[in-house]
């Protein structure tokens, strides 16, 4: 058995955040209905193709484990269905732009109506005020929620990053509110709205960036190496390069290899605890007992220059070697790897981090399988959904229309063109 087994989704999300969410919930055991306009889709399945008129990767490798029913939800007959499928499930996720359900016809109020043991979860740009009507994607989250501000060097721009926190982050966060509200269902026996904004999630995962702001006012933040340089901080969090955001000062340094590898670099963390082992590793023994560098306070203003000291030890070794010689000696580190590297590493294979997956047109393909492991809920990532390719099942075995009532339904138009054998 799953952990949410049973647990019926109406999934009404598209392109990333939204269906980040659904996945995981799929993946935990819950039964996905991923709602769709026929003959369209999720715009993602069109976007970005590798192969020509086959789903995209950006589509299967963000809705694995679902099922997927056309249906116009603006035609009368597909809003009959519709009212069906919010009867018939236990949460309704969506992150449509603002308003769009309330214009179809199935706000808060409606869908409370329709059922009260409804949770209906949603992703939006912004929480309530002055930004709460606009349309958001990914790095307009980023750069609202305080993550483009503090990421980049000292005197570059803001800059974005690859990892999609506005996006995938906030679905994350969502399901985490779903999964607490089913949880309080239990309890109550009442749905409740669930609402994760993208500045909101992004905010809450740059938290240590809003410390550091309030820090900022009782004097320079010393861990920072603008610091150690006598830059003066200005009235906000600077952008901090490369610099460790706790408070053991680190950064990214050139490996072997470097001058045409644009991934031999490493992570070295110079922990005060391991300081000697340090000295030790890069030749520098006298460090230890020197009072210029023996003790953190000591080092701030030479962080530069310790840390090009260790450079020119990281660049004699590959990020391999050098992840081998500081492990056992406690010292933090970590290699930078690729996508490349992260693709073809046999123990992401093993846990399932990294899937191989078999789809019927486009054949077989890796994606990142779930990041999250339950000893007693085990996941098994299964191809994404063809266009309506559950949309008989689901209105028959789901919503109970067979014979005449089926084909009512499919002659109305309102579930798109069935494909001859699915309707059989
Ligand atoms: N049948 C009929 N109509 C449907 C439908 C269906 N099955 N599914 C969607 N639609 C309609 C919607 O009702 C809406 O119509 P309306 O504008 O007339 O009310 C329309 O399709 C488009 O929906 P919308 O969400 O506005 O899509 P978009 O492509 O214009 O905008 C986003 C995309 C992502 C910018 C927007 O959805 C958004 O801001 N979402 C919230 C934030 C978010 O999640 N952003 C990150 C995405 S990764």
């Amino acid at each position: 058995m799953k952990a949410l087994e049973g647990v019926k989704i109406l999934d009404f999300t598209h392109v990333q955040s939204g269906p980040t969410c659904t996945q995981l919930l799929a993946w935990f055991g819950a039964d996905v209905i991923k709602v769709e306009r026929p003959g369209v889709g999720d715009a993602t399945r069109g976007q970005l193709r590798d192969i020509p008129d086959v789903d995209s990767l950006y589509f299967t490798m963000l809705n694995h484990n679902k099922r997927s029913i056309t249906l116009n939800t603006k035609d009368e007959t597909g809003k009959e269905v519709l009212e069906r499928l919010v009867k018939e499930c236990d949460i309704l996720v969506e992150n449509f732009a603002p308003g769009a359900l309330d214009r179809m016809g199935f706000g808060w109020d409606r869908i409370q109506e329709l059922n009260p043991r409804m949770i209906m979860a949603s992703v939006k740009g912004f929480g309530p005020g002055p930004y709460e009507d606009c349309k958001v994607y990914e790095n307009v989250a980023q750069c609202t929620g305080g993550s483009a501000s503090t990421t980049g060097f000292l005197d570059g721009p803001p800059t974005v990053t690859g990892a999609q926190i506005g996006d995938s982050g906030t679905g994350v966060h969502l399901a985490l509110g779903i999964v607490t509200a089913l949880y309080q269902r239990e309890q109550t026996g009442r749905g409740q709205k669930v609402l994760a904004a993208m500045q909101d999630g992004v905010l809450n995962l740059c938290r240590v960036k809003l410390r550091d702001q309030q820090r900022l006012e009782h004097g320079p933040l010393n861990e920072y190496s603008q610091a150690g340089q006598g830059i003066p901080f200005g009235e906000a969090t600077p952008r901090a390069g490369n610099d460790s955001g706790g408070g053991q000062p680190g950064w990214i340094v050139k490996c072997k290899g470097w001058e045409t590898d644009p991934n031999a670099y490493v992570y070295f963390i110079t922990q005060a605890a391991v300081w000697g082992s340090v000295c030790d590793v890069i030749g520098k023994p006298e460090w230890k007992e020197d009072p210029d560098y023996a003790k953190p306070p000591a080092r701030l203003d030479k962080i530069a220059h310790i840390f090009d000291t260790i450079e020119a030890w990281t660049k004699t070794k590959t990020k391999f070697e050098v992840m081998d010689i500081c492990n056992p000696l406690d010292i933090p580190c970590g290699p930078i790897l690729s996508m490349k590297e992260l693709a073809e590493e046999p123990s992401l294979r093993e846990t399932g981090t990294i899937v191989e997956v078999d789809h019927p047109e486009r054949g077989k393909y890796l994606t990142v399988g779930c990041p999250v492991k339950l000893s007693d809920s085990e996941v098994e990532v299964t191809r994404s959904p063809l266009l309506g390719e559950h949309t008989v099942e689901v209105l028959s075995d789901v919503l109970g229309y067979t014979g005449e009532s089926l084909e009512r339904i499919i002659a109305s138009g309102a579930v798109g063109e069935i494909k001859a054998e699915a309707a059989e």
